[in-house]
């Protein structure tokens, strides 16, 4: 586990970005964050495996992406370097891909930046989501990507952490705005879990002891914020649902969603995308 703490770094309490990386069997975390997801997954035993099963359909939305053609990325709430980095999956399909990382999160970006040093083709910048502007219009973006291409913004597991004030149907819009036609987005989301929905409400007050909220939304309110986006088959379904790989296939859905979505250059409706193979949308 990491002795390392960047300067500011309060160990004491828990955060998002540290709990997910100890789910995911990372080392960039401390005992308060370790204690923080032992108690989560206690009470919301699915909270670890929901984990794993998010990171693997971001590689997937990444590999689709890059085989849609795509080939910059602006991965915002990138959370902490660990296997299947956006740049490492990208780049393993198409090597001339680029990868902006944003987080708000010191030890995140501290180690993606100490990661992505010998890679001219990526960066790793700390902003906040909640203030677009400072991310469409920071030095280091605006440096690697450029933005009158299409792009592809990666917005995984991070607008559940975005409270209803901030909120994300501006948040979505604004960055919409700064996107060219054939754009796209991906996101996931946490839903209610229907089965432990008692479970999951603990460990979302548990989430009031980090900097931030832990807040699952409906599927229609997520659907609700993507006005002008066209989401490629098969559409917003759960996050393992999304095009699964073979062996992936016929497991049981978990508590979140997660879509990919075009951007259509005026008034064309694009309907020659690859098959989702395996599951059935749920
Ligand atoms: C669960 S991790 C997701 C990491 C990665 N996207 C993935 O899906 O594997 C959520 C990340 O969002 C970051 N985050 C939370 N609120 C944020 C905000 N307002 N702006 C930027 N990042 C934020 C956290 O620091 C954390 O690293």
């Amino acid at each position: 586990m990491t002795e390392w703490v960047p300067e500011g770094v309060d160990v004491t309490a828990p955060n998002a970005a540290r709990a997910y990386d100890f789910a995911l069997g990372g080392f960039h975390n401390f005992e308060v964050d370790r204690q923080f997801v032992t108690e989560a997954a206690r009470i919301w035993p699915e909270v670890i495996e929901l984990a794993h099963v998010n990171r693997a359909f971001l590689g997937r939305a990444v590999r689709w992406l890059v085989d849609a053609g795509i080939r910059q990325f602006l991965d915002i709430g990138s959370g902490i370097p660990t296997l299947g980095n956006v740049h490492e999956v990208a780049q393993d399909v198409a090597p001339d891909c680029r990868v902006a990382y944003v987080d708000l999160d010191p030890v995140a970006v501290a180690h993606a930046q100490r990661i992505l040093r010998d890679d001219p083709r990526s960066v790793a910048v700390r902003a906040d989501l909640r203030d677009p502007a400072s991310i469409l219009g920071h030095r280091d973006v605006v440096g690697l990507l450029d933005l009158a291409e299409p792009t592809a913004v990666l917005m995984v597991a991070v607008l559940h952490f975005i409270e209803d004030d901030a909120e994300p149907p501006r948040i979505i819009r604004e960055i919409s705005d700064a996107l060219v036609g054939g754009s796209f987005l991906a996101i996931s989301h946490g839903v209610p879990a229907l089965g432990t929905l008692a479970g999951q409400a603990a460990v979302s007050q548990m989430y009031r002891r980090t900097p931030t909220a832990f807040r699952p939304r409906p599927v229609a309110q997520i659907t609700g914020w993507l006005d002008g986006w066209e989401p490629v088959a098969p559409g917003i379904v759960p996050i393992n649902g999304w095009r699964p790989e073979p062996d992936e296939c016929g497991a049981a859905p978990v508590a979140a969603v997660g879509v990919v979505a075009r951007k259509q250059p005026d008034g064309v409706i694009r309907t020659d995308y690859p098959p989702p193979t395996g599951q059935t949308p749920y």
